[in-house]
């Protein structure tokens, strides 16, 4: 058994942020998404695992490397454009072979893994098992008609009007069968070859194609909402550990995490919190549901339920709540003088000012 995680696409949703980084390696509660799918598929025994990088390789590959980290062997391979799911399949051919599969979308996040239904799927192969969840927006997915009896009858990507409110998750188990179905359609209304029209083609062959209904599932980095959302969940079960300096002034309630090396001063932490390495926070509020990631700077400041990326700086500011906030990035506030707001903010940028 092998797994195909496709890890191209832009992440247009995310902007600016995946302006300058791949929406797979935005992190939550301090760690890459993607990190946490690799970890899923080696907790579920698999070793073998190709993933499909499109325009972010380079930074795809620099963060997971050979996937020795994760005890598994990762062979990289290219897609000149994101020309969809199923082209991600059709592209990997070769490193897949006839062997059965587990394909994860890298932007997916499924809480506890997916070691169950591999499992199942090795012990009851069939010629593709999906996952599916009842989503409150059914029309941002693939979306599932069940039959009486609990079959999957049609499948639908996107719909206007949806037959259900069960969406397809980015899992999916495959025998063999599926190379055939990805040769045989044609791209969609969108341009892509859609891997819910490919299962489409193995349903209308007739082939073995079953479900599985899931709870505890995001398509994480879909837009900023649901990334604080995601971060919430991974941050409700941190555990506790204070490594890095904490002077006697502050004051930390809660389930906190401090990475060795962060530096916190005249500080009240209200967990669940995570701090990374080299972090200073100083005389500030750091509230929960909050990832700070390295090197960030928070200083006479508050924050909370907000993610933080590397090494940006947020001095004087009361306070920010529900926020993203990308590398590199400086917050301060305009002196209290100017009549007119002053930004640099880079195309897409939303901004709300009261
Ligand atoms: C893709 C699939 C869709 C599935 C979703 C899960 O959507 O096409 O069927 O429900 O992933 O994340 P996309 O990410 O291309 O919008």
């Amino acid at each position: 058994m092998k797994a195909l995680v496709l890890s191209g696409g832009s992440g247009t949703r995310l902007r600016p942020i995946t302006h300058t980084s791949a929406k797979q390696l935005v992190p939550v509660g301090n760690k890459p998404i993607l990190f946490y799918g690799l970890e899923a598929i080696a907790d579920a025994g698999i070793t073998e695992v190709g993933i499909v990088v499109g325009d972010t390789a380079a930074e795809v590959q620099h963060a997971v490397g050979d996937g020795s980290k994760f005890g598994l062997r990762v062979t990289y391979i290219r897609q000149e454009a994101p020309l969809g799911l199923a082209h991600g399949v059709l592209i990997a051919r070769d490193f897949l072979e006839d062997d059965d599969f587990l394909l994860f979308l890298g932007d997916n996040f499924i809480v506890g893994g997916v070691a169950g239904i591999v499992a199942g799927f090795r012990s009851d192969p069939c010629d593709a098992r999906l996952l599916l969840t009842k989503v409150p927006d059914p029309t941002r997915f693939g979306v599932a008609e069940l039959g009486p009896d609990g079959r999957i009858v049609r499948l639908e990507e996107k719909p206007r009007r949806p037959k259900s409110d069960l969406a397809l998750v980015g899992a999916y188990l495959f025998g063999p069968a599926i190379h055939r179905a990805v040769r045989a359609i044609s791209p969609s209304a969108r341009g892509e070859l859609e891997i819910t029209d490919a299962i489409q083609w193995l349903l209308d062959e007739g082939l073995d194609v079953r479900s599985t209904t899931i709870t505890g599932y995001w398509k994480d980095t879909g837009d900023v909402d649901d990334m604080l959302e995601a971060n919430r969940t991974v941050l409700e079960d941190l555990e506790h550990g204070v490594h890095g300096e904490v002077d006697a002034d502050t004051e930390i309630l809660g389930r906190v995490r401090i990475a060795p090396g962060a530096i916190v001063k005249g500080s009240r932490i209200v967990g669940p919190a995570i701090i990374g390495p080299d972090a200073r926070i100083v005389g500030s509020y750091v509230g929960p549901f909050t990832s700070i990631a390295e090197g960030v700077h928070v200083e006479d400041s508050e924050i909370e339920y907000s993610i933080v990326l590397a090494d940006s700086s947020i001095r004087g500011v009361r306070r920010i709540e529900a926020s993203l906030i990308g590398r590199t990035v400086e917050v301060t506030p305009a002196p209290r003088t100017r009549a007119a707001h002053r930004f640099v903010l880079g195309d897409y940028s939303k901004v709300r000012i009261s």
